[in-house]
């Protein structure tokens, strides 16, 4: 019998309500925005969310990463009517304010990386990754990016070229941008050749041999652990052989921290886990606490390369995102985010090796922090994905009430992205759901 505290099942899921919703989803939005649970939202708060039913999940999936801080987290809310009230809209080139310099100045001091550094502000994960490349393009002078396999860095039409998952995200959307190569991911579970320095050395010289001539080289854009495309973490000595080459060859280290940044993995920013020294950073999802924002962090000298006028957008650092995105950075600060991120991925990382350890489906248990992933197989010795079992997973998880997202370019990864400020009742709530739904 399963014991529930948080969960509240008020009606068969999807309910009344939410298929009726459901219908009209069907007739007004097109198919190509999908979902994976029928459900609608009616109210959130912390690690809970309450459906148009009445039913109660424990949410593992915090809108893909993007409540760190919680679901209507009362200091971003407060945070935000205040700034609503005062100052909704100028467009920063016609009129400047304070939040977003004030955002700027914070990002720059807590943001990885050496030396002195500059902010520009965007909406969403891929507008930031566009600016990363052009700045990158401007700065250098050249034209080429390297990006990896499995990576995601969004929709855009040049965000969706740097992204390696064809099915669904790029099926019918080409051509795509040109200059733009890829490199295999270390994805250690997978990976067949030997994992150490001189390997991935070796590799990355032919690459830059056979590909592209590192000289033509902007920039290498990396997510120091893949997000979509599985959470893999990238092995600190391939991030130390990389970063090493990129700056042997004049060549920018972009990391994308949008996924990893803002505490999720038990630091404020994943690079911080190797000591990686970016030249530009790029954040977005959690950095909102829920409002749309996102940011380019850079090294001073080359955030300052494009001319004035180059760089904006209408909507870039809206106020009211300004002051809840500083209100998220403060809650996180003083709440100790990072260090409960790590209380976090120590409970759940136990509980996934358990679950490797007697179930024949979990493949590989992996993560840092918070960011922890099942990879779901059909079989522990071929390591064959198993797509339709993991979808089902979270189907289950969700009848139960815990909420997840899939991951992977095979489908085949359920990863957790709870916000942070979860009780220890409702993650050991959520991983006893998480533990029927995997049998
Ligand atoms: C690592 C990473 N980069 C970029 C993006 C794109 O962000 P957005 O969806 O806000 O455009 C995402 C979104 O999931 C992401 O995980």
């Amino acid at each position: 019998m399963l014991m529930t505290k948080s969960i509240v099942r008020a009606t068969a899921i999807p309910g009344p309500r939410s298929q009726a919703l459901f219908a009209r989803r069907t007739q007004a939005i097109p198919r190509g925005v999908s979902n994976t649970i029928p459900i609608f939202a009616e109210r959130a708060h912390g690690a809970l969310l309450t459906d148009v039913d009445g039913n109660v999940y424990i949410d593992f999936a915090g809108g893909i990463g993007t409540l760190n801080v919680g679901h209507t987290n009362d200091a971003v809310v407060e945070a935000a009517q205040r700034q609503m009230a005062a100052l909704t809209h100028t467009c920063f080139a016609i009129a400047g304010y304070e939040p977003y310099v004030a955002l700027c100045e914070k990002l720059n001091a807590i943001a990885p990386g050496t030396g002195t550094k500059k902010t520009v502000l965007g909406n969403s994960g891929a507008e930031a990754i566009e600016n990363a490349v052009k700045i990158a393009r401007h700065a250098t002078g050249r034209q080429a990016i390297v990006v990896f396999e499995h990576a995601f860095h969004g929709r855009t039409l040049l965000t969706l070229t740097m992204t390696s998952k064809a099915k669904p995200y790029k099926v019918g959307f080409g051509p795509f941008m040109p200059e733009v190569y890829r490199l295999p991911f270390p994805y250690l579970y997978r990976r067949t050749a030997p994992a150490n320095a001189a390997a991935y050395e070796a590799e990355l010289a032919e690459f830059f041999d056979t590909h592209v001539a590192a000289e033509r080289v902007a920039c290498v854009v990396i997510e120091p652990v893949l997000g979509e495309g599985g959470f893999i973490p990238a092995p600190p000595e391939y991030l130390e052989v990389l970063a090493r080459m990129c700056k042997a060859n004049g060549i920018l280290l972009v990391a994308d921290e949008v996924q990893t940044g803002f505490c999720r993995t038990g630091k404020m920013f994943a690079s911080e886990h190797t000591g990686l020294d970016p030249d530009l950073v790029v954040t977005a999802k959690s950095l909102g606490g829920g409002l749309p924002i996102s940011a380019v962090t850079g090294k001073a000298e080359v955030m300052d390369s494009a001319q004035p006028g180059g760089l904006g957008g209408t909507f870039v650092g809206n106020p009211v995102a300004c002051a809840a995105a500083l209100a998220a950075i403060e809650f996180m600060e003083t709440h100790g985010l990072a260090a409960r991120a790590e209380e976090i991925g120590r409970k759940v990382e136990k509980r996934f090796a358990h679950f490797q350890a007697t179930n024949p489906i979990v493949g590989d248990a992996r993560g840092i922090g918070a960011m922890r992933a099942l990879e779901i197989v059909k079989d522990k010795a071929t390591k064959e994905w198993d797509k339709e079992r993991t979808l089902a997973v979270v189907r289950k998880a969700a009848d139960l009430g815990v909420l997840l997202v899939t991951a992977g370019t095979h489908g085949n990864i359920v990863r957790t992205l709870m916000p942070l400020v979860i009780t220890d009742e409702q993650l050991d709530e959520g991983l006893e759901v998480l533990e029927q739904a995997l049998l």
